[in-house]
């Protein structure tokens, strides 16, 4: 099949004002966390016709193509993120105890996926935790200083990616045998975190091609045909999906157990070599399932 259309809402510009009002009466993106973790951070826009348009908006676009682009919000260091990524109805995860709103920052000088400003690969989060993360949202702050050429982003929906790959050749045919039917290992590159199982599994995906890889030099797992499989993934992913960019205070909300998602490589402008430089930054979360 051909990629769709982007799936992306214009915020309304009313809501936006309301949005904005239940963020500003946080002194910190502190005290939005601990709202967001105790209570319903939403709560005031509850019942309003705006946010039920919104959250309806979300809620079709999330289960038809596995994300959304929430254009037109504030960059206000992740107090709106908060509150339009309550629409999901999860519970929010923390990275440490009372945080929820991490900040990258992409950089020249470091190898780290979260903030390299080389090209990623199409993945899931958490991927080598027992439960990932049901979904991940994104707001940008800075939009990469050389956009549009560089900063590219794409989510590829997992059925979209399945079915292109059941109509290719035999390294395509391997692919779905080794997502779907081969139990297999992933690790994580800075932990001694081990998970082994099926990527496919009712309906929902883990993957990671980096923790494939850490997986087979640590552990001596060997996959046969693992770069042709990852690179048929790859060609499927694209195939399926759109580029687009963000600009600051746009908002990514994407299924982690539906879609998979990337961004190409990242540009930087040195104001100061080598130590100042204008780079894209973004703020992310994650949300676990919500327990009876
Ligand atoms: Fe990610």
């Amino acid at each position: 099949m051909n990629a769709r259309p982007l799936p992306e809402i214009a915020i309304d510009p009313l809501l936006k004002r309301d949005i904005e009002a239940v963020a500003s009466a946080f002194a910190s993106t502190e005290e939005a966390e601990a709202v967001a973790l105790a209570d319903d951070i939403a709560r005031p826009l509850r019942g309003d016709q705006r946010w039920a348009a919104f959250q309806a908006g979300v809620f079709e676009k999330m289960s038809e193509c596995g994300y959304v682009v929430v254009r037109g919000l504030e960059a206000d260091e992740g107090r709106s993120l908060l509150i339009v990524s309550a629409a999901l109805e999860a519970r929010f995860d923390t990275y440490r105890p009372g945080r929820i709103v991490k900040r990258f920052r992409m950089s020249p000088w470091t190898d780290e996926l979260s903030h390299t400003t080389r090209a990623g690969d199409f993945h899931t989060d958490g991927n080598v935790s027992v439960t990932p993360p049901v979904a991940t949202a994104m707001q940008c702050e800075h939009e990469d200083p050389g956009a549009p050429e560089y900063a590219e982003q794409r989510v590829a929906f997992f059925p979209d990616v399945l079915g292109r790959l059941l109509s290719g050749g035999s390294d395509e045919a391997a692919a779905v045998a080794f997502l779907t039917g081969s139990d297999t290992v992933m690790a994580h590159e800075r932990s001694a975190e081990v998970w082994r199982g099926r990527l496919v599994e009712s309906g929902t995906i883990r993957y990671h091609p980096h923790s494939l890889r850490v997986a087979e030099a640590r552990l001596g797992v060997a996959v046969a045909n693992l770069e042709a499989i990852l690179a048929a993934v790859h060609r499927a992913a694209m195939a399926v999906s759109v580029p687009f960019q963000t600009a600051a205070g746009d908002t990514v909300l994407v299924s982690n157990r539906t879609a998979l998602h990337y961004r190409g490589a990242c540009s930087v402008r040195f104001t100061r070599f080598p130590s100042e430089f204008e780079a894209r930054s973004l703020f992310v979360l994650h949300l676990k399932e919500r327990t009876a």
